[in-house]
């Protein structure tokens, strides 16, 4: 039988979350059957156990934003899809041994991709990829401003940028992270208590961000709109600092920033297959080849997922808790 992780009930504590037994039911037509073998344990997720997360599932779900598996099983009216190839799931429901999926909810990935960089693949890259393409055209040397840039998407923004040759000015919390963030193409690392509105001029050497990033809110997301050029946009896509925006009126009729955000499951119900696939195949080939790398703080099996979900919920982290799926028994 397979297990999943059921959440039973919105609480602050990850002690809602239960393991269960499930029945394992055939593909049906159009359907696929997964065994999942990694998946990641992302602030959304945390979000979505506390019940603060923009979209929530009727209780009890089995949760989990992303993850990775191999096709077991494949129904009929099923076209174009082998058993044994590695796949990432585009629905959530990923903390679980085995999962039924219609066809559609599936992307193949490489033979040889390593399944851990898979299992974070879906959520965190894709949503630095399109927001460095979906807000602004940006040219070659362009800088692109971020806060949480230690963040598995801001270290996805440094890496793609630095592919992309833009360049990023990156504000952390905790000054042993310059080196490493710099090591990975990152142009500038600065701490929040920097104020770009009179630095940003200098450090970026004369031309100001055309794109600002936000994940935190608060007074940060308001440091790194001050550090735009006219006319730029500000994203925000997280809120890890649980603070508000407080934008000052000279933002909006001086210098036209658009403050506007981004969210991976509108973009999702928005494109075509076409695209989020070619999307996914762009970060697929960065990943083998090196380009994309998320660090991986600690992985857990799946009977130890509360422990996984407060791991997560640390501070200070080095990189993503990631949760085996396959060193789960099954019989
Ligand atoms: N909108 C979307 O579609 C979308 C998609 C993906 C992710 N997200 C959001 O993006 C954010 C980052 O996700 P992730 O998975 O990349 O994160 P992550 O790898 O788990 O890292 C979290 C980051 O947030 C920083 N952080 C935590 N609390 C903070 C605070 N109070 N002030 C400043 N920084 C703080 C941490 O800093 P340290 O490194 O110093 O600990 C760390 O760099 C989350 O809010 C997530 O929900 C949104």
């Amino acid at each position: 039988m397979p297990f999943a992780c059921r959440l039973l009930e919105f609480a602050a504590s990850p002690a809602a979350l239960e393991i269960q037994e499930i029945p394992s039911t055939p593909p049906g037509s159009g359907e696929v059957i997964l065994h999942m073998l990694a998946a990641s344990v992302n602030p959304a997720d945390i979000n979505v156990i506390e019940g603060t997360y923009g979209e929530l599932p009727d209780l009890p779900a089995t949760i989990g934003n992303e993850g990775y598996g191999i096709i077991s099983q494949i129904g009929p009216n099923v076209n174009g899809l082998t058993i044994g190839t590695p796949v990432i799931v585009l629905k959530s429901g990923a903390w679980t041994t085995e999962m039924r999926v219609s066809a559609g909810e599936v992307v193949p990935l490489p033979q040889g991709i390593d399944p851990w960089q898979a299992a974070m693949l879906s959520v965190n890259p894709a949503t630095a990829w399109r927001m460095l393409h979906d807000f602004t055209d940006l040219q070659s040397g362009d800088w692109i401003v971020q806060n949480a840039a230690n963040s598995a998407v801001g270290r996805a923004v440094i890496q793609l940028a630095h592919a992309l040759g833009f360049r990023t000015l990156n504000v952390v919390r905790r000054p042993e992270l310059g080196d490493e963030l710099r090591a990975i193409g990152a142009d500038l690392v600065v701490l929040e208590d920097v104020d770009l509105r009179l630095e940003a001029l200098r450090l970026c050497g004369g031309s100001l961000p055309r794109l600002a990033l936000n994940a935190v809110g608060g007074s940060s997301a308001l440091n790194i709109a001050n550090a735009l050029a006219p006319g730029s946009p500000h994203v925000t896509y997280g809120a890890m600092g649980r603070q508000p925006l407080k934008i000052p009126n000279g933002l909006l009729i001086f210098k036209n920033i658009s403050f506007c955000g981004f969210w991976l499951r509108r973009w999702r119900e928005g494109a075509s297959l076409q695209e989020i696939h070619d999307t996914y195949h762009v970060l697929s080939e960065f990943i083998l080849s090196g380009v994309l790398k998320t660090p991986v703080h600690r992985i857990f099996p799946l009977t130890q997922v509360l422990e996984a979900v407060n791991e997560a919920s640390l501070a200070g982290r080095s990189g993503k808790v990631l949760l085996d799926l396959g060193s789960c028994k099954t019989h």
